[in-house]
Order: C-alpha cells, then structure tokens, then sequence
C-alpha cells in the first residue's frame, strides 16, 4: 500500500530538514491490517517553531501550536502534524494538564492509549513498535500500553475507545486492560455525553458489539445505567450496521420513555432521537402485508424511516417493493403530494388553523385510500 504522495511529502520534507517524521496511530494500525486509512496523522521531533519553519511556504493552520499540532493543508485535505509528546498529569481525566515536548519517539509512543495504536511507521515502511503492536495485532488483542490504569485514569474516554476498537475489529481486550476498565468505569461520569454517545456510536456499529456489550457489561452499565441486555444482546445481530436502527435495538426493551431520557442525557441530535424513538414505538406492530397498509403507514412515519424500520420484521421484499411501487405511481405520501393545498381550501372560504385540518382530513382520507388523490373530488369532499 502506497503512501499518499502529498503525506510522503511531508515526511520528506521534514527529515531534510533533519528531524525524525512518522505517521503514527490509527493509520500504522490500519495499514498493518491492510486497511486503507481514513485519514494520515504525522509525528514528528521537530518542535513547534520548528515546524513552522519547515512549512513557511505552505498553507497551513496554527490553532493547534500550543499543544503540538500544526496543520499542514495539502490537496487531500488537512494533515495533522503533532511534535513528539511526554505524559504529562491529567486531573481531569480526559485533557493533560500541560503539554510536554520530547525528541524521543518512544516517550511518545508509550503516552499512547493502546499497543495497536502505539506504532509509527517512516515513509520507507520501517515500523517502530516498542510495545508489541504488531503481535497484539496479529493475536487480536487490544491492550494498553504499560500500566492500564494508569492509562485509563488519564483520560476515562479511553475505556470506551477500548470497547470501540474491540467491537469493530473483533479483538479481545486483555485480562488485566478489562479489569483496569471495570475498575475506573466510574470515572466515565467526567467525561462529556457528546463524547461518550461518539464512542457508544462506534461500538453499536461494530461487527462483534454484542460480544462485547455482553463481555463488559458493568462498564456499559456505568454509562447506560437503564439498559436491560438480555434482549438487547439477540436484537443487535440481526439489525443492520446502521447507527438509529442499532441504538433502537439496544434500547428497544428499555421502552420508548426511558430511552427518550438515555437519549436526552447523551445529546444526541433531534433527528436521531426522534428516528429511535419512533423505530422503539413502532416495532413491536409490523405492518400488514397489503399494500393500503404500507401506504398509510409510510405516509405517517415518511417513506425512509418505514423502510428502515421494516428490518425489524423480518427480512420482507414486500415492503421494499411496495414503496417502490407508491413512489413510482407518485402516490401520496406526504402533504406535499396531495392533490390540493392550503390555498385551495382558502378558496372555498376556509381561514386560520382550519385550513390546516381540512388538509390533514383530505391527507388522512388519501392514505387511507378512502378517497383518490384527486383535487376535484378532494374539494367537493370537503365542501360537504
Ligand atoms: N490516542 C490516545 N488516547 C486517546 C485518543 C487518541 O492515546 N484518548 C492516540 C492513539 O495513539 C490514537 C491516536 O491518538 O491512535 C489518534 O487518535 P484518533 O484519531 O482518535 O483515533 P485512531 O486511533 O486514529 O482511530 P480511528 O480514527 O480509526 O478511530
């Protein structure tokens, strides 16, 4: 696998100039999988100012200096290039309270949450791998570097990022990774819902999440007290790896209510908090095989979330085509579609909010097929 030639560029560029530059973290983790990266993450021991000066002619971004980091914009999008950091303390168990320069690639390797994630490779492919990595990698393990609880305690998001990596790619957290994780669950309470709900995202969507939810247990517990698994474990194999549909999944015997408040306190977006909450209520009554059925049904919850939500009564291509069908005879299935509009009915003397109930009536009566999407009859209906 190639490096990109705008990264390789910049590792060059900053070995000519006499420091040491490697691509470090989830990228060398990726690319001894054979997987494509998502995105390139440099290393460097050039310091700061350093830095600056290697990158004087080209567009970059400083916001980052202070801790490290100097964005270098390239043609494939920013590229983040941090200088060698030291441990440093963190009291607040998620951001080191002071930033720590180093020449040393090791001190920075071992400040690393976990050994898949603590490699760094140089642009001829050589990898630095103090902590076992590779062999981690290659038994599926995801272990931390050094002391785990230690590392845990640093930042407390790193227990999730354990359980994500873990369901993703289908690796066993080591023994005493696990216990360390157990132990310090508690300390996920100082870490931001937004942050939290990011990780829980990754790990719902991961191939082994069940394994995983069932393995940790007590740690999923700390951030999602009101879960009931059982239920959740057998539900989550047979949905597909989409984030609303997963998160309706796991928390779908939780009930509609209790889920709203999970929901809530993680801060998920409106949209996705009204597309589980919907999926939650509207499971448990499969739609009737017809084709009436599928057309008021999709016209009350949108013709998207009907086709996502059917996954969970079973494997159907009825509904599938049945949509298909509505939509390709233009059938009406959202106000938009309906044959008349609030300016229709204000012509026929209609004003304020019972312009909007004439329509939901004619809506109602379209979808359930009790009248033709017609604007003349639809009218003369409601002259009545
Ligand atoms: N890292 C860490 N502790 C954290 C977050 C990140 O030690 N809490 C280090 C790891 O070495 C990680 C690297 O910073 O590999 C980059 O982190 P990030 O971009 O968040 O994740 P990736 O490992 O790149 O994984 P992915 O992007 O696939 O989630």
């Amino acid at each position: 696998m190639q490096i990109p030639k705008e990264i390789d560029e910049i590792l060059r560029r900053l070995e000519s100039a006499g420091y040491e530059a490697y691509l470090v973290g989830g990228c060398v983790r990726d690319r001894c999988m054979g997987k494509e990266p998502h995105d390139y993450d440099v290393t460097t021991s050039a310091f700061p100012n350093e830095m600056k000066r290697v990158f004087i002619t080209e567009r970059v971004i400083e916001t980052g200096l202070k801790h490290g980091t100097l964005t270098v914009l390239t043609a494939i999008g920013g590229v983040e290039i941090t200088t060698f950091r030291q441990e440093g303390s963190y009291s607040d168990h998620r951001h080191p309270d002071q930033v720590q320069f180093t020449r040393a690639l090791k001190e920075d390797l071992a400040r690393r949450d976990f050994t898949v994630n603590a490699m760094a490779m140089d642009r001829r492919g050589v990898i630095a791998d103090p902590f076992g990595g590779q062999a981690d990698l290659a038994d599926g393990i995801i272990r931390c570097v050094g002391d785990p609880r230690r590392r845990v305690e640093e930042d407390a998001l790193r227990i999730l990022r354990g359980l994500r990596f873990s369901s993703r790619l289908g690796f066993a957290i080591a023994e005493e990774t696990a216990a360390a994780m157990e132990e310090k669950a508690p300390l996920l309470h100082f870490i931001a819902q937004e942050r939290i709900f990011s990780e829980l995202c990754g790990l719902v969507l991961g191939k082994d999440c069940a394994a995983v939810l069932h393995r940790h247990r007590r740690v999923v517990q700390t951030v999602l007290p009101e879960l009931s698994l059982d239920g959740a474990l057998e539900r989550l194999k047979g949905t597909p790896a989409k984030e609303t549909l997963r998160f309706a999944a796991l928390l779908m015997d939780s009930g509609e209510e209790t889920a709203g408040v999970v929901l809530s306190r993680l801060k998920v977006p409106t949209a996705f908090r009204k597309e589980v909450l919907l999926f939650i209520r509207e499971s448990p009554k499969p739609c009737e095989k017809t084709k009436k059925a599928v057309h008021a049904r999709c016209a009350r919850i949108g013709a998207e979330a009907f086709l996502k939500l059917a996954v969970f009564w079973g494997k159907d291509e009825f509904y599938a085509q049945t949509v298909a069908e509505l939509k390709k005879e233009k059938a009406c299935l959202s106000l938009k579609e309906l044959a008349v509009d609030g300016k229709d009915i204000q012509a026929l003397g209609y004003s304020g909010t019972a312009v909007g109930q004439a329509l939901n009536i004619l809506f109602e009566k379209v979808i359930t097929e009790e009248l033709p999407n017609q604007k003349e009859l639809l009218l003369s209906y409601i002259k009545k």
